[in-house]
């Protein structure tokens, strides 16, 4: 009877701890990612994510937000060169923007996470390797 307690306590535990890896609370990570935002972001594609058309590219229902990888590269190591975002051309540069994995994950899942756009979380171990993946057309900073 007793085994059969021990056993019980501990299955029960190691569920508990691998539910615990595997949900990432993404509100949660939506809410810090708004403060990143407001701090490093919104001064340029302003409050709704609209940018300023000829000069600043919107974040706001973009189809150019799919692709994380190339999101973490944009924040991480700037870009530059011409690119067309809901129709209109950009040719500008954006320089690179000091943040940790953590802070890049949370202000992703905000930007990919608000005025009209939804996708699956970004964790913060998926930066370091996004960084290294390639990107189609993608030219850093
Ligand atoms: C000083 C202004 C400025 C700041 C601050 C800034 N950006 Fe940018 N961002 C730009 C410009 C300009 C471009 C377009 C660059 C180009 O034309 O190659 C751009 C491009 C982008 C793109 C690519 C858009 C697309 O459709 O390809 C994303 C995503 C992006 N920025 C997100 C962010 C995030 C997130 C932050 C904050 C961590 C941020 N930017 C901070 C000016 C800025």
């Amino acid at each position: 009877m007793k085994m059969i307690f021990v056993t019980f306590v501990l299955s029960l535990t190691a569920i508990t701890l691998l539910s615990f890896n595997q949900t990432f609370d993404l509100k949660a990570s939506v809410q810090r990612g708004k403060t990143v935002y407001e701090t490093n972001c919104m001064s340029c594609h302003m409050a709704e994510g609209t940018g300023l058309e000829g000069a600043f590219p919107p974040l706001a229902k973009s189809k150019n937000l799919a692709d994380k990888n190339r999101l973490i590269k944009v924040i991480l190591q700037g870009m530059k060169g011409p690119v067309k975002v809901n129709g209109v051309e950009y040719d500008s540069q954006m320089a690179p923007v000091s943040l940790t994995d953590k802070e890049v994950s949370d202000v992703l899942n905000y930007i990919r996470n608000s005025w009209g756009n939804k996708y699956p979380a970004v964790l913060p171990k998926d930066i370091q390797p996004g960084l290294k993946a390639p990107s189609k057309g993608y030219q850093k900073f």
